[in-house]
């Protein structure tokens, strides 16, 4: 069989790879659906097994020991694990404990607000010649949104954005870093610590109206944060809140440019939002993988994977999986049955999609709305250096009313 298959080695530093993938994920699905890399890794394209590993709890995260042992990528040593990278019972304890200062109301009472910003940033791109769409809209957008909700003052986020993006990235696999990117991320962990610790520091002797405020005093069951995961948990909401939203807005236009008869069914029926950001979000999800160790024997489509070995669930893939979806290939703003994993499908489903989905519904609507033209001022994209997390480093556009 091996001699049949082409094209099906793993290179995620391939140009084409990169500018994009969807092709090499059509001849992985179709050729070598769960495939091991030369490193060991079991790549999984079909939807089918990956929303089976998801599911299962004989796949995590794992101790500390198998953590270490990731040949994918090493937690920074020292630091308390963000719960997304935590199994049940540890999971469970803090997700609900967030959960619960991360409220569907605390959502709900942003709507305003992103509108307000919406409008703000597109009033200064709308007939505005060329601009570059990420650094206008779909940078500003989220991370104002979350700064706000969380409460990080609008005069320190230009000095977080650079540890952002260092913390961003260090979701990448270890072997896409240099030695010195290491070093640089483990300090970039250092300082978001030290500035959410005096940040929390301030919110116990002043309470705001925050999130910050809210992960601080909350508590259920006599159960508190401890001062490590109340850092942690601040540095994932406030990176896992903005990186991700700003490439499916950015992901999302280019979609929207480049099929526009799209575009114009949105135009015509607004109430379409909705089931565009999740056709948007299927098409060009901004985290395209992510991975899960086998903690015991276990076995996924046939194939026996032995306790400790790591599968990568290609979310990429699996939305694009003919066995799941009609039409796969096709943007279908108002696609039914959508159940792609963009935002995962088991324990760890993203927190914050009630969110991420609101942002995205206003700005497209928005954008369909007032902008009768959109068009690409470049045929020339170039995609930031991330491996796992999918975006545009520029989109430049011209967006006329
Ligand atoms: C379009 C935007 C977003 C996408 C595509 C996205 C995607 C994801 C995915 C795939 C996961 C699961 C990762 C895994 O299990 O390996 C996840 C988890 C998570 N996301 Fe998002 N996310 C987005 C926006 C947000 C926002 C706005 C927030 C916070 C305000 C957020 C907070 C989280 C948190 C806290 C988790 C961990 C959940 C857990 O482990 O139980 N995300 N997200």
């Amino acid at each position: 069989m091996t001699e049949t298959r082409t094209g099906i080695d793993f290179n995620p530093f391939d140009p084409a790879y990169r500018a994009d993938p969807y092709p090499y994920y059509q001849r992985l699905r179709e050729q070598a659906p769960i495939y091991r890399t030369p490193l060991g890794h079991w790549l999984l394209s079909r939807w089918e097994d990956c929303t089976a590993v998801l599911r299962d709890a004989r796949f995590g995260h794992g101790s500390a020991s198998l953590l270490r042992e990731n040949t994918f990528r090493k937690p920074v040593e020292g630091r308390a694990r963000p719960f997304i990278l935590l199994d049940p019972p540890e999971h469970t304890r803090l997700r609900s404990l967030v959960n619960k200062a991360f409220t569907p109301r605390t959502v709900s009472r942003l709507a305003g607000r992103i509108q307000e910003l919406t409008d703000e940033m597109l009033d200064r791109v709308i007939d505005a010649g060329e601009v570059d769409f990420m650094d206008a809209v779909a940078y500003p957008l989220p991370v104002t949104v979350i700064s706000e909700l969380l409460g990080v003052p609008a005069a320190d986020r230009d000095a977080i954005r650079d540890l952002s993006h260092v913390v961003a990235r260090s979701v990448d696999p270890d072997f896409q870093h240099t030695p010195e990117e290491l070093a640089r991320r483990d300090d970039a962990f250092t300082r978001f610590d030290d500035y959410f610790r005096g940040l929390a520091a301030e919110r116990r002797v002043r309470p705001a109206d925050d999130l910050l405020t809210s992960l601080v005093t909350v508590h259920q069951d006599g159960e508190r944060l401890t001062e490590p995961e109340l850092l942690t948990t601040c540095i994932l909401l406030y990176v896992a809140g903005h990186e991700t939203t700003m490439d499916l807005l950015g992901n999302g236009l280019l979609a929207l440019i480049r099929h526009p008869e799209e575009r114009e069914r949105l135009r015509a029926d607004p109430s379409l939002a909705d089931s565009a950001v999740e056709e948007l979000l299927r098409f060009d999800p901004p985290t395209q993988m992510s991975r899960r160790t086998a903690l015991e024997d276990a076995e996924v489509g046939g194939q026996a994977i032995a306790a400790g070995e790591q599968v990568v669930i290609m979310r990429g893939a699996a939305n694009r999986d003919p066995a799941a979806f009609a039409d796969p290939e096709r943007l279908d703003l108002g696609r039914k049955e959508n159940r792609h994993l963009a935002f995962d499908g088991g324990i760890h489903f993203c927190l914050g999609a009630p969110l991420a989905r609101m942002e995205g519904a206003i700005a497209f609507a928005t954008l369909a709305r007032r902008a009768a033209r959109l068009e690409l001022a470049t045929d020339e994209l170039t995609y930031r250096d991330n491996l796992i997390i999918r975006g545009l480093a520029a989109l430049p556009v011209r967006l006329s009313s």
